[in-house]
Order: C-alpha cells, then sequence, then structure tokens
C-alpha cells in the first residue's frame, strides 16, 4: 500500500489536486492535512485520514507525515514571507524527515523572487528527497469570476492590460497535475505550469458566446481593477505572457483555453441557478 498525502484540501488547488488523485488512487490510501477538527470529521465521513495539523507547528507535522510514502504540498496563502519562508521550510523538512519518498510541491511562477517558495524549492533541492517543483501560472479562473460578474451586470468587462496577453491556468489543470505528478512521479524536477495565453479581448468574446449577448471589454485604472491593482503593471510588461509546454507534457493534453474556463463558469452557474429555483419551487 502507497500512502499519498494532501495538503491545503480546503482551499482551490488542495481540493482539485485531491479530486483528481481520487480518481487514481483508492481513498483509504489518501491521508489529507488539514487544520480544524471540524474539517477533519467532514474527510473522515468521505473515507480519508484526516490530521489536524499546521505548518507552523513541527509536532503535528511529524505526526501528519509519518507513515507517508508520497506527499503534495501546496504552498501557503500566508502573505508575511518571514512566516511563510519558515512555514515552507518546517512543511519539508517535516517530509524529507518521515522519509516520504517523493513529495510534489506547488510553487509559483518567478518562485526565485518569492522568498517563501525559494525556501521550499531550496529546501527540497538540498535534500535527496525524490521531487516535483510546479511552478503554477496564475490562475485563469479568478481573472473569470470576475469578468463574468462585471458582463452580467453591465455586458462591459474591465481590464488595465493594454491588450497585453496573460498565460494563465486552470486550478483544474494545476490540480490534475499536482496528482499526476505524485502518481507518476517524473523525472524531472522542475515544472513551469502555465496554459495558453490570451487577451481580454478574447475573454470578451468568449464571454459573448457563452452568455449568447455581446460583452465588450473596455480599459480602465489599475486601481479600477480592485485586488488585481498589483498584478497590471506586471501584465502590461508582459511579465506573465510567455507560454511553456509543462503543463500539457504533464496532463497528456492541451490545458485549458480561456475560452474553457469561462464555458465551464458559465455552465456552472447555469446549473447553481436551475437548483436554486427547483429548492425554491420545492420550498412553495
Ligand atoms: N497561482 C495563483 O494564481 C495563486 C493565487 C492564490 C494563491 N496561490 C498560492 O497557491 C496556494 C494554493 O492556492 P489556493 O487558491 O488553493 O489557496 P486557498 O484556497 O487559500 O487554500 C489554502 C489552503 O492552505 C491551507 N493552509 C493555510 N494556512 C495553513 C497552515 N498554516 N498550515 C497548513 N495548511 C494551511 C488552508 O487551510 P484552511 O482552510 O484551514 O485555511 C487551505 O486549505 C496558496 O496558498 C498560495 O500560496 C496561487
Amino acid at each position: 500500500m502507497t500512502v499519498f498525502l494532501v495538503t491545503g484540501v480546503t482551499g482551490n488547488l488542495g481540493t482539485a489536486a485531491l479530486r483528481s488523485l481520487l480518481v487514481h488512487v483508492r481513498v483509504a490510501d489518501v491521508r489529507v492535512l488539514v487544520r480544524t477538527e471540524r474539517a477533519a470529521a467532514e474527510y473522515a465521513a468521505r473515507g480519508l485520514t484526516a490530521c489536524v495539523a499546521d505548518y507552523s507547528d513541527s509536532a503535528s507535522l511529524d505526526r501528519a507525515f509519518a507513515g507517508v510514502d508520497r506527499a503534495i504540498v501546496v504552498s501557503s496563502p500566508v502573505l508575511d514571507p518571514s512566516v511563510r519562508t519558515a512555514q515552507h521550510r518546517r512543511v519539508v523538512g517535516a517530509a524529507v524527515a518521515a522519509g516520504v519518498r517523493h513529495v510534489v510541491y506547488t510553487s509559483g511562477m518567478g518562485a526565485r523572487h518569492d522568498p517563501g517558495h525559494s525556501a521550499a524549492e531550496d529546501a527540497l533541492t538540498e535534500s535527496s528527497v525524490h521531487h516535483a517543483i510546479l511552478r503554477n501560472a496564475l490562475y485563469t479562473d479568478p481573472f473569470v469570476d470576475r469578468a463574468l460578474t462585471q458582463a452580467l451586470a453591465s455586458g462591459v468587462i474591465q481590464s488595465a492590460s493594454a491588450g497585453q496577453r496573460i498565460a494563465t491556468a486552470a486550478i483544474g489543470d494545476l490540480g490534475d497535475a499536482a496528482a499526476t505528478a505524485s502518481i507518476i512521479m517524473p523525472t524531472k524536477q522542475l515544472w513551469e505550469l502555465r496554459g495558453p495565453a490570451w487577451n481580454f479581448e478574447e475573454m470578451a468574446t468568449a464571454l459573448t458566446a457563452s452568455l449568447r449577448r455581446q460583452i465588450s471589454q473596455e480599459e480602465v485604472s489599475d486601481e479600477e481593477t480592485g485586488p488585481f491593482a498589483v498584478l497590471f503593471p506586471l501584465v502590461r510588461r508582459g511579465v506573465f505572457a510567455s507560454e511553456s509546454d509543462g503543463l500539457a507534457e504533464l496532463l497528456g493534453h492541451a490545458p485549458a483555453s480561456i475560452s474553457d474556463v469561462v464555458h465551464s463558469l458559465v455552465s456552472q452557474l447555469n446549473q447553481d441557478q436551475h437548483e436554486n429555483e427547483g429548492f425554491s419551487a420545492r420550498k412553495r
């Protein structure tokens, strides 16, 4: 029996990685690392072994990794670099000390400029553990989520991209890639995972097709893009424009395009609305 451990399973990427792993691996062979007893009970009810642990607590990590053969370690969402760096050193250190045979670490684009990702990558490369570092692109989904909200409200989506392209990746594809890397244990250790590049004109076209109404796009200031304000200056400089083959290579097929992600989120929205209408009708 090969024991797999997945961290971050209550989040976007960990959810996708776990879902994908469970397509190939028996539920009894999968352990999840969660932070609360409540979450542990929810996963246990699904047949998974759940360990309560925290990247900031070495003893809890030692318990979680004991007896694990392969691990998918999702990076910490903490923004403070000093906290995140220590967390990543701790979690990779615990995996190595426990004798885990293969570690998949979900890193990010430009990891060498990020102390947190660098700490995890260095800890893995300096160890003798077999590993795969997956430098994930920006997620496509939050861009589409925001554009879909704007499209439905006004028919106009906004960006400060100046027409520049962005090679993002769907969270589902990145989750599949992490699960695949854990299963096949590739000899290549460093992967740049990006999907096909797109621009907001293409996003508007995809929304027009999926929503069956005309959606246009307009250029606004960085400030007007809200939570994306820090990203757009980099987008305009082309920092996220270049594609790479790594994601397609790990997946064994083309990664989701902007149209695929738009279509999938619009379908999900329609399904949710349909179910809510059914629920309201049943209540009446
Ligand atoms: N590529 C991108 O565009 C992008 C965007 C955002 C973030 N990221 C990075 O990629 C990671 C995964 O993204 P995501 O969207 O899945 O993030 P997310 O939805 O915020 O999920 C983060 C996961 O990490 C867990 N976690 C938080 N602090 C922890 C700790 N101290 N010890 C153990 N587990 C902890 C959370 O558990 P709880 O439910 O208990 O909080 C949650 O399961 C992020 O953490 C961040 O480093 C990438």
